[in-house]
């Protein structure tokens, strides 16, 4: 049965103090847990803690052992019988790190011992009642062999260590900030550490430490940078300083996703630390600073508040995604870094939004916690934040967050709790907002403008609907604030009047499902600029054709609605041409390549904006568009549109092409954004497909970075067949793995290249990925590598027409899921489009789904399959 929101009930018990004991060894390690605490309220005598896969060794109340009736071990963990009053109960049990290859809980990494407990991994530690709303300080004391575990770390402030005998030791820390215990942290092993220290606003000076594998030490520069950054960002922004007299980030290879905000213990998959120009791409380095920052700002939004229970995820998690977001705008170009926001939004939430698995992002029920760490809880999480901040203005919205700080600090808290900390700094009625929160689907807004001469007005007409989502066929109405201007036909900006008021942008809010709004002063037919800014999470048909959408594009002063403009100009494009493939399409084409050409000419003093401009829509996004969708079809569409793009600009993309940054890697913005350039340049080149083939290997050969370098390898694997574009993939594959065969993080790209590659030898190359040498179904991030890259980011594969894709998906589900039921079901998701496909494509699909629900899987990938496989 799944749990419930209306089924929350407060526990019955405090703890008031935990304090654990490690006794660290690969198979059998010992957990001494001794709870202080006493019963909260009621007359409860039981006290249900949660466990899993432990082993029980000793149970005691107050100093006396328990007797075996007076407990019982149950499916879920242990019942206790517990004495009136005042308690201190000691349970130890044994666990098997080396064999835990779920990730969750304590386990192995590379040879050390590493933690992950959030959401329910700490019960794989020891009995305890596991819910966030309980919450403790904790002291641990933990040994080890001195020799292979070097360096004992934990939560809190480091208190104490020492030698035991000549071959072990022990530290003691102490975390004085009461935590539930999905925020407790445990690592022990060796590592290089790179260390660096932070001054708080209050003048207290913070060591910093990142602890990697040997000889990694200098690859985690650029991470502390960030991490500096962040501490700094922190306070000058939301006034928020650290807290502790330390911060540690430990970077493991085996993780089942980006980082974990454990207090003062930040845990990293490794892939989100280490960075240098030859090793990482500019897209690392991006998603360091932001993963880097979101752990931090977690201590905050997270940790000193923190969530009652796993529904109000968001509450955590929307808000620091919206601060890591608002950071890396400050850190580099804010409409770059929204328009990227906006691409991942649309790719992955709208599609989620869309399909068998919308949930709202506040959900009122769910089977498996582990699947609610969503694209809807994170990133529409984050709009319905900035949302906010829109719909009630900086002042009050700032007001309202520290109001939020003052008011629940060192508690655990809900979503009705954080909007009513806001509604008591705003005069704006916050109870339709709260709508957002609970109901799933993504709207959709329809535009119509009339304009009257006479009167010298404009009337906008904008509708709302959102369509029936799993559990949810009735939807109200949302209010949807939408930032929005109007144009002269030249394209000149207007001021205008709406409701009195004259201004350029106006911001207006639809309440209703159907709303009019009357802007006077406007002399002649204007075009209409709405939702700028992405000012709300919705999808838009706004009214206009693509002749005004074209004057927009050129003249629009709002770098994000210049952008949307073309973006959408392409949308009409590649559906129009591929409903008529035989069409020449010829006058639209050639309008909408100037449009391209205008706006990458007007923009190349900005190559991160000009990389965007050309960037074209891919086949994921375009079938959100459509029914029956047919990728191959699309994607070929998307490569004529490519090709002609390209004919027409060779000779400025060449140039771009020919041009490398000389001297010092600089990981800037700036810098990036001359290598993302230069990388879209190569892209649309090789569409030409043999054309440039020797140009675009030499780039690979001579590229000073790893951007460069990846850039140039995925623009040889997208052409098609022959050739010599076909010998110097293989050519570079072969170099690329000789350099980089030691180094696991830089080899994950060499699989996925592949992975994402369209020749025509996909099929055979994804069997010789699965049984390399070094493909491991233990380790997430290669089997992602191979097995996410293809089925999300490669279509035109996954999605064969004879359902080969979906069956070799679905063959390593089966394998991964007795090692790593988190993973699998993440894997498992990205059956979630399956019935937007053609016929035969659904047919395959499902047959593949049926495969997977006979097979009994984990109670994770399960409750994907039976989502996916419901009917709506
Ligand atoms: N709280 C972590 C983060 O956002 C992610 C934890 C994911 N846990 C899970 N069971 N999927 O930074
Ligand atoms: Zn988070």
């Amino acid at each position: 049965p799944p749990v419930r929101l209306t089924d929350y009930r407060p526990y019955p018990f405090v703890i008031k103090h935990v304090h654990l004991d490690f006794f660290l060894e690969p198979t059998k390690t010992r957990v001494r847990n001794k709870m202080t605490g006493k019963r909260s309220f009621g007359e409860h005598a039981l006290m249900n803690l949660d466990g899993e896969n432990l082993k029980l060794i000793s149970i005691a109340i107050n100093g006396l052992a328990v007797p075996e009736e007076e407990y019982e071990i149950t499916p879920e963990g242990i019942s206790i019988h517990m004495p009136a009053g005042e308690f201190c109960l000691e349970i130890e049990t044994e666990i098997s790190p080396e064999t835990n290859t779920q990730l969750s809980g304590l386990y192995m990494s590379g040879g050390r011992f590493c933690t992950q407990c959030e959401a329910e991994g700490f019960r794989r530690i020891t009995y305890y009642p596991d819910r966030p709303d309980v919450l403790a300080p904790f002291d641990v004391r933990m040994e080890a062999d001195k020799d292979a575990y070097p360096y004992l770390l934990s939560n809190g402030n480091p208190v104490r260590s020492g030698n035991i005998g000549t071959d072990r030791h022990f530290a003691i820390w102490s975390d004085p900030h009461p935590k539930p215990s999905y925020l407790f942290a445990l690592v022990a092993g060796d590592f290089d550490v790179y260390t660096d220290s932070f001054t708080t606003m209050s003048g207290k000076e913070t060591p910093l430490a990142i602890y990697v594998d040997k000889g990694d030490s200098d690859r985690s520069a650029y991470a502390m940078d960030a991490l500096k950054r962040s501490m700094s960002w922190d306070e000058d922004v939301f006034g928020r300083e650290y807290d502790l007299d330390v911060f540690n980030i430990v970077a493991v290879r085996d993780f089942n996703f980006g980082a974990m905000e454990n207090k003062g213990l930040n845990i990293f998959n490794a892939a989100y630390v280490l960075a240098d120009g030859q090793t990482a791409t500019d897209a690392d380095f991006e998603a360091i600073e932001s993963i880097v920052a979101h752990e931090y700002f977690h201590n905050w939004t997270g940790n000193r508040i923190t969530c009652r229970d796993w529904f109000q995820l968001c509450l955590k998690e929307g808000l620091t995604v919206y601060r890591d977001q608002e950071f890396s705008a400050d850190m580099r170009s804010r409409s770059v870094t929204r328009i990227k926001d906006v691409i991942r939004l649309r790719s992955r939430q709208f599609a989620e939004d869309a399909g068998p698995l919308a949930h709202a992002v506040r959900p009122d029920e769910y089977a498996r916690i582990d699947n609610l760490y969503t694209a809807t809880v994170y990133e529409k999480g984050a709009e319905l934040i900035r949302m906010l901040r829109v719909l009630i203005g900086d002042t009050a919205f700032f007001a309202g967050l520290n109001r939020y700080f003052d008011s629940y600090d060192g508690k655990a808290a809900t979503i009705e709790d954080f909007l009513n900390a806001m509604q008591l700094s705003t005069s704006e009625d916050l109870r339709n907002f709260a709508r957002w929160y609970s109901q799933s689907g993504t709207p959709t807004v329809t535009a119509k403008g009339v304009h009257d001469t006479i009167a010298r007005t404009y009337t906008l007409t904008l509708k709302q609907h959102t369509s029936a989502t799993p559990g949810q066929p009735d939807k109200i109405a949302l209010p949807i604030p939408l930032k929005t201007a109007l144009f002269s036909g030249k394209g000149r900006r207007l001021s205008t009047k709406l409701n009195g008021q004259a201004n350029d942008e106006h911001l207006l809010i639809l309440r209703d499902f159907e709303q009019d709004f009357v802007f006077t002063d406007v002399s002649s037919a204007p075009i209409h600029s709405l939702n700028r800014g992405f000012s709300a999470p919705v999808r838009l048909v706004d009214g206009l054709n693509d002749a005004n959408r074209s004057a927009l594009a050129a003249a629009d002063n709002d770098p994000f609605a210049q952008w949307e403009g073309l973006q959408t100009l392409a949308r009409n494009i590649l559906l129009e041409m591929s409903k008529d493939e035989d069409g020449d399409h010829k006058d639209s084409l050639s309008a909408f390549i100037d449009a391209i050409d205008e706006a990458y000419t007007a923009t190349i003093d900005d190559p991160a904006f000009a990389a965007l401009i050309l960037r074209m829509p891919t086949v994921g996004e375009l079938i959100l568009d459509q029914k029956d969708a047919d990728p191959s079809k699309l994607h070929a569409t998307r490569l004529k549109l490519k090709r002609a793009i390209a004919r027409h600009m060779q000779g400025s993309l060449v140039a771009t092409v020919q041009h490398s940054d000389t001297g010092v890697f600089d990981p800037s913005a700036a810098a990036a954004g001359r290598r993302a350039l230069k990388a879209a340049a190569i892209d649309l080149l090789s569409g030409l497909q043999d054309e440039h083939a020797d140009r675009i290997y030499e780039s690979f050969l001579s590229a000073p970075t790893m951007t460069e370098k990846l850039s140039a390898l995925n623009a040889l694997a997208n052409v098609e067949n022959g050739g010599p574009s076909g010998e110097y993939f293989d050519k570079a594959l072969l170099a690329f793995e000789e350099e980089w065969k030691d180094t696991p993080i830089v080899m994950d790209k060499w699989f996925s290249v592949q992975a994402m590659s369209i020749r025509a030898d996909l099929r055979a190359r994804l069997h010789r990925l699965c049984s390399h040498p070094d493909f491991d179904f233990k380790n997430p991030n290669r089997v992602r590598a191979v097995a996410a890259a293809f089925a999300m980011n490669n279509p035109v594969g996954f999605h064969a027409p004879d359902g080969w894709g979906y069956e070799f998906l679905t063959d390593i589900i089966l394998k991964v899921d007795g090692l790593n039921p988190a993973l699998s079901a993440r894997l498992t998701t990205s059956f979630e489009s399956w019935r937007r496909f053609s016929p035969d494509r659904q047919a395959h699909a499902e047959k593949q789904l049926r495969r997977l629900d006979d097979a009994n899987l984990s109670k994770n990938a399960q409750d994907i399959i039976t989502r996916a496989l419901a009917l709506s």
